[in-house]
């Protein structure tokens, strides 16, 4: 089989961890290496707990450290509210003895792509800082790569950092507004969609029943994020935002996506962070109204889900061993 080579960019996260597990389980990816940024946690933990996942997982795969801060200002606390402390639901397993590559994430994006020109795709699941700063170190990247597929942004429905973004957008929203402004394709599997995937407590008890090392650790990571889920938007479950774009990247045909640019709010106001679709046809269009959106290129944005199979799907690359 034609392996699909992906990076994966990342912010572990609990749920950079399942996502994580989930490309691990499938044969269809050769993993060329995982990026780590800032985000949920600092990028240091950010890379001590993608390292902890490769080390339980039993696979060697090159990590390369990432931004700490986004473009402008400074990364601040993360959310030890949602993700816990240590980024891993409080679990506090000890480091791996893994160690990260000398190369920088950015640096590491640029090898890789130049190397398997045409060949391969970035998925981001945390801010989009280091892949502005692979573009800025080669821009020739954004026509060689295949394609970009991250999880972030909300185009048609209301945000989850605040009620107008979401978090990894808001986190970096000019790294954001550079990467769907740049000329690669993206495709942005957001909370569209990622709020209509939702992973019952009875699937995740199901999902923790096989217990190989590493389906036991993501399993116990769960429960502190599952209860944030719990009581602030009272469901009996959890979201599982980053497995579904990786789950974009093998099953597209599970998503309905739309065509246009999109611009991110970067000023400082209530709605920071909100990625902002044209819906009008902004190269013809008359008058000022759409100036910024033109000659942007056409973001592919995921508006629907086929939930059902897409936790199925998951379901199934997690309980195999
Ligand atoms: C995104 O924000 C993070 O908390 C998650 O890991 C995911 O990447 C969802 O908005
Ligand atoms: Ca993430």
């Amino acid at each position: 089989m034609d392996r699909r080579k992906i990076i994966i960019d990342t912010d572990p996260g609990v749920d950079d961890g399942m996502a994580i597990q989930l490309a691990l389980n499938s044969k269809e990816f050769e993993i060329l290496g995982l990026t780590t940024v800032f985000g949920n946690v600092d990028v240091e933990l950010a890379t001590i707990n993608t390292l902890r996942l490769l080390h339980i997982a039993n696979r060697n795969i090159p990590v390369a450290i990432g931004a700490a801060n986004p473009l402008k200002g400074t990364f601040t606390y993360g959310v030890p509210f949602v993700h816990g402390d240590d980024g891993q639901g409080n679990t506090w397993v000890p480091k791996s003895p893994l160690k990260p590559i000398e190369l920088s994430a950015a640096e590491f994006i640029v090898q890789q792509i130049l190397a398997h020109p045409g060949q391969v795709t970035l998925i981001a699941i945390g801010p989009l800082t280091n892949l502005v700063l692979a573009l800025e170190l080669n821009p020739t990247i954004a026509d060689v790569v295949k394609e970009i597929i991250l999880m972030g942004g909300n185009a048609f429905c209301a945000g989850n950092a605040t009620p107008a973004a979401e978090a990894n957008v808001l986190s970096d929203p000019e790294a954001a507004d550079i990467v769907l402004g740049a000329n690669w394709q993206v495709t942005m599997v957001g909370l569209d969609v990622t709020h209509k995937v939702f992973m019952h407590n009875s699937v995740l008890e199901k999902i923790a029943e096989n217990r190989t090392p590493l389906n036991a650790y993501v399993a116990s990571t769960f429960p502190f994020y599952r209860d944030f889920f719990v009581k602030a938007n009272k469901i009996e479950g959890t979201y599982v935002h980053d497995s579904s774009a990786i789950v974009y990247c093998l099953k597209p045909d599970l998503f309905e996506t739309v065509q246009c640019p999109v611009r991110v709010e970067t000023t400082a106001c209530i709605s920071k962070g909100k990625t902002w679709p044209s819906l009008g046809d902004s190269d013809h269009e008359e008058g000022d109204a759409l100036v910024p959106w033109k000659n942007r290129p056409k973001i592919n944005i995921c508006v629907a889900v086929n939930s059902s199979e897409v936790i199925d799907f998951i379901t199934q690359r997690l309980i195999q061993s």
